[in-house]
């Protein structure tokens, strides 16, 4: 590919500010001055900018921890979506949130501008568990884990597939329940409307876990890292 639309990806700078670049004579490929935005280079070759090292890297991965009143969609008028959280040289073209969470949840959303990947994560067929926490109003109990173990049909006739839940925290008194629970699917507002077919409501949702990747617990809500392919998918 040509040095400009190179450098242009791995966010540089724009075509136009990487062509002054270029000009300046700042940037070399394999120790060699560049003269011209024409020139071809391949991912293999040593580019530098100012002497700094610019490598290839196609795809990234991010590992957000989504805080509440934000939106999972790449743009929007008036509110905050998940892509604004990133740093401006982090939003590669093409990165979008790998599935969605409701803007008032939390939690684990992975962001990234590999296509292959995150339909792998999405696809019904993948079967990838995900974990989440909540606080509910209505005390979850054993009849509860039971409907939900079952595979349950929603109000409007959608078929679950079966869900595992953990009661955490019981609290008859407040009528109140602490809950983990881990579902395959994504159906929209899954989890809101699991526990409204058993007459509860979520109060909090949280996602802490997703296939193999774990919230960490040090990454504070807006925060997100840098992960690589095989800290996905091994
Ligand atoms: N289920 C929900 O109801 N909301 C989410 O954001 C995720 C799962």
């Amino acid at each position: 590919m040509r040095i400009d639309k190179y450098l242009a990806n791995m966010n540089v700078g724009s075509r136009k500010e990487v062509h002054l670049l270029i000009k300046k004579g700042i940037v070399a490929v394999n120790g060699v001055t560049v003269k011209t935005p024409k020139q071809q280079v391949k991912e293999s070759d040593q580019v530098t900018v100012n002497g700094d090292a610019v490598d290839y890297q196609k795809y990234h991965y991010f590992l957000l921890n989504k805080p509440k009143g934000v939106l999972s969609a790449t743009e929007d008028r008036s509110q905050p979506t998940v892509i604004s959280l990133l740093a401006p040289q982090d939003r590669y073209q093409g990165i979008v949130p790998v599935g969605r969470l409701d803007k008032d949840t939390t939690g684990l959303l992975l962001l990234t501008n590999d296509g292959q990947l995150n339909h792998e994560l999405l696809a019904p067929n993948k079967h990838v568990d995900k974990i989440y926490r909540a606080k509910i109003a209505g005390v979850a109990d054993d009849e509860t884990v039971k409907t939900f173990a079952a595979g349950m049909t929603l109000g409007d006739g959608t078929k679950l597939q079966p869900a595992e839940l953990t009661i955490l925290a019981q609290d008859v008194d407040h009528d109140t329940s602490e809950i983990e629970i881990k579902i395959r699917e994504g159906k929209y507002h899954q989890i809101k409307r699991m526990f409204g077919a058993v007459g509860m409501k979520v109060v909090e949702l949280e996602r802490i876990s997703m296939g193999q990747l774990t919230l960490p617990e040090d990454l504070k809500r807006g925060e997100y890292l840098e992960l690589q392919l095989d800290d996905i998918m091994k």
